[in-house]
Formats: structure tokens, C-alpha cells, sequence
């Protein structure tokens, strides 16, 4: 698919999935907007987070507020612009008070995920938090044991990071973020060799 056909396939997949979602649960309800993802829909690189946050529900766009700036400072670390890659989240509605994602809530909003990594098609996917990485690699994995470590999966790269607003609250885990952010160019290097 070209570039413009993908991002039309994912307006389209927004407009199957929404009234799924809002079927199967109730988040759309304390939410203002569905805040779907956002960025290079031809991306070689998606970047998953959580659920939107308050910034999130206001704008309908993921990661511009608090964790966001940390997240484009983490990309400018490593000469990477928001332009360059696509931002999703696991959940497309903020859950009240920032709670946690319940099960069927993920499992409500996880074929539309699901559906926009088969129609962007990245080599590379970073998740960010425990909610990506269990949706990326299945469930069993501890964050605090494999983060920054990039495995295969289904002829994709999944590197499992610490979630930006974890590290905002805990200072020591700023620098393991962009220690783990700097290995991304040299995934991104392999991924071009091996063609
Ligand atoms: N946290 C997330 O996980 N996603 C957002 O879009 C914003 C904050």
C-alpha cells in the first residue's frame, strides 16, 4: 500500500472500529473524543503507549502532554522527529481519573490496534509501559526485566521501554529511558541491512 492508501485504510479502520469499541465499553462515555493515533501512517517505526490522558482527550492526538514532551525530548535524543514514526495507544479513550486498563477493555480495543500495525506494517515497534508490551509479546514478562531488550516477534521488532510517565515519577528511571532510547538506532541500522 502507498503512503496515502494506508492512511486512508486507518480513517476507515477508525470508522469500523469506533462503534465496536463504544459497544463493547463504557470509557467512550467519560471521554470527550477517541484519540486514535497519530503520525506517518507508512512509519517503519510505531510507538504504543497506554490510554489517553487529559492533554490526550482534549486535543484527540496521543502524547502531548506531560509524557509527551518527555517522549519528544527521548526521540530528539535519537534524531528522531514525531513526523518520522506513528503513536498509538492500547486503549483509545482516557479512562476515568487515569485508572488502569481493565482486561475487557483491552480486549475491546485490541483488534483495533491490531488493525492499525497490519495496515502501517513496521519493522519496528516500541511499546512503552507494561499494557504494550503485554499486548506486543503476550503476557509473562516483568518491564523491569526486559526493558531495552528488542525481540523478535511475527518478522517484527518489539523493543519493550519503560513508560514515559514512570519515569517522571521516578527519577531514577529517566536515565535507564534514554540509555534504552539510545539502542534504537542500532536496531534501526540492523533492520536496514538485513533488508
Ligand atoms: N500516556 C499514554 O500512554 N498515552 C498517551 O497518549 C498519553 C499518555
Amino acid at each position: 500500500m502507498t503512503r496515502e492508501e494506508k492512511a486512508e485504510a486507518l480513517k476507515v479502520l477508525t470508522e469500523q472500529e469506533l462503534p465496536v469499541v463504544m459497544q463493547a465499553s463504557d470509557l467512550y462515555k467519560t471521554a470527550i473524543q477517541a484519540v486514535p493515533g497519530d503520525g506517518n501512517p507508512d512509519a517503519d517505526i510505531v510507538i504504543i503507549g497506554e490510554a489517553p490522558g487529559k492533554k490526550e482527550n482534549e486535543l484527540g492526538k496521543p502524547f502531548v502532554g506531560a509524557s509527551g514532551k518527555l517522549l519528544n525530548d527521548l526521540l530528539g535524543s535519537i534524531g528522531l522527529k514525531r513526523e518520522d514514526i506513528f503513536i498509538a495507544n492500547v486503549i483509545k479513550h482516557r479512562p476515568p481519573d487515569n485508572r488502569d486498563p481493565l482486561p475487557a477493555e483491552i480486549a475491546a480495543y485490541s483488534p483495533w490496534l491490531q488493525g492499525q500495525l497490519d495496515i502501517i506494517d513496521p519493522s519496528i515497534v516500541i511499546t512503552l509501559g507494561r499494557f504494550s508490551m503485554d499486548f506486543m509479546l503476550g503476557k509473562g514478562f516483568s518491564i523491569s526485566e526486559i526493558h531495552g531488550q528488542p525481540k523478535r516477534k511475527n518478522g517484527r521488532i518489539i523493543v519493550p521501554l519503560y513508560h514515559p510517565a514512570a519515569a517522571m515519577y521516578s527519577g531514577n528511571l529517566r536515565p535507564i529511558l534514554y540509555a534504552d532510547f539510545a539502542k534504537i538506532p542500532k536496531i534501526i541500522e540492523l533492520i536496514k541491512k538485513e533488508g
